[in-house]
């Protein structure tokens, strides 16, 4: 790919720099161990390898969430890029913008379609997906933000219609406090004529939904594992030399599978850059991460509680996963 040429259409903003995004990730971990459970931002797990495995997971044959999700964008992205008349396609969270490719080719099918705004906190993904997209697509303008969606919602780009979407439920990722957060953020960043797209993993089975987080082959584990190899390159600590046994379980209460460790007998791991020492009590948990599953009556309370509207509701054909297309409530 030639650089160069494609640097007149293809911008990137830096909004965390690594002194900020350090600091920011040192204060939440120091606290994060400190709560019960302890537990480790799921920043972690995004450096260059943590991207590569979970791209490896999204076509795992027991993780149904891409399947289902692309098999909704399939049948319904034509009608998102008619009602919504975007010109601006903003993703968060964006990764390697995959599935995202299918609502580019109807918002420029539907001839609306001017900027790709791509928002993660990884750069060297979203560097090299903001390049892959524009090379893809010769019209259009991409306009990348490295940033924390939890945030930097207020900086992303802005003018014309915009289209924000949010795939892949990573805003399961989010516990219920910091959802409302975000959500509320985004009412207060998007305009009257914009709208949000939203991937949502719904409530079914239990034992499907921990099977996709235990897979055969193992690449979950090693995703999780990934975060305490990176916990430890940058704060100096003792995660991966102590013993933690992968732990992916359903919640039933709280309606998430719970993403993390339990410590294989009572242990001490020092965290020198963070000047602590965190003890556990043999099968103390660690949690890395939750996957919340949603309904919709709650979801939709959600958006309201949080100045949006629901517009849209699609599934797949087995239930399985929704897309939501919401909007700014009128007062
Ligand atoms: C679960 S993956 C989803 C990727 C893609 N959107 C999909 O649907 O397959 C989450 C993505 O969000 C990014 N991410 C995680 N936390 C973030 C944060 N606080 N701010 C911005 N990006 C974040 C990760 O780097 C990763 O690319």
């Amino acid at each position: 790919m030639d650089r160069t040429a494609l640097a007149p259409r293809v911008r990137v903003e830096v909004l965390v720099d690594a002194d900020d995004r350090r600091a920011a990730l040192h204060d939440a971990t120091f606290w994060g161990l400190r709560d019960t459970p302890k537990q480790v931002p799921a920043i972690w797990l995004y450096d260059e390898r943590g991207s590569r495995l979970f791209d490896e997971i999204t076509r795992l044959p027991e993780y149904y969430l891409t399947r289902r999700e692309r098999e909704i964008l399939v049948a319904r992205a034509p009608e998102i890029a008619s009602v919504t008349q975007a010109d601006t396609l903003v993703e968060l969270g964006s990764g390697t913008s995959e599935k995202t490719r299918l609502l580019l080719d109807a918002l420029a099918a539907e001839g609306t379609l001017g900027r790709f705004a791509p928002l993660d906190v990884s750069e060297e993904v979203l560097v090299q997906s903001a390049y892959a997209i524009a090379e893809e697509y010769p019209s259009i303008a991409v306009h990348g933000v490295v940033g924390d969606f939890e945030r930097h919602l207020p900086s992303i780009p802005d003018g014309g219609r915009r289209l924000v979407a949010f795939l892949g439920s990573t805003i399961g990722n989010l516990p219920p406090d910091a959802r409302g957060r975000f959500l509320r953020s985004v009412a207060t960043s998007i305009g009257p004529d914009d709208a949000l797209l939203l991937g949502l993993d719904l409530v079914k089975d239990p034992a499907r939904i921990e099977a996709a987080y235990n897979d055969a082959a193992g690449v979950s584990e090693r995703f999780q594992r990934n975060a305490l190899a990176h916990l430890d390159r940058e704060l100096g600590s003792g995660f991966t030399r102590a013993r933690f046994d992968y732990l992916a379980r359903w919640d039933a209460l709280n309606e998430w599978v719970e993403l993390g460790f339990r410590s294989a007998g009572a242990q001490v791991v020092q965290v020198p850059e963070l000047g602590v020492e965190v003890s556990f009590a043999d099968v103390e948990r660690l949690r890395v991460e939750v996957s919340t599953k949603f309904r919709r009556e709650r979801f939709e309370e959600e958006l309201r509680a949080a100045g949006l509207a629901l517009e849209r509701w699609w599934t797949d054909a087995g239930g399985d996963f929704a897309l939501c297309l919401a909007v700014r409530a009128s007062v």
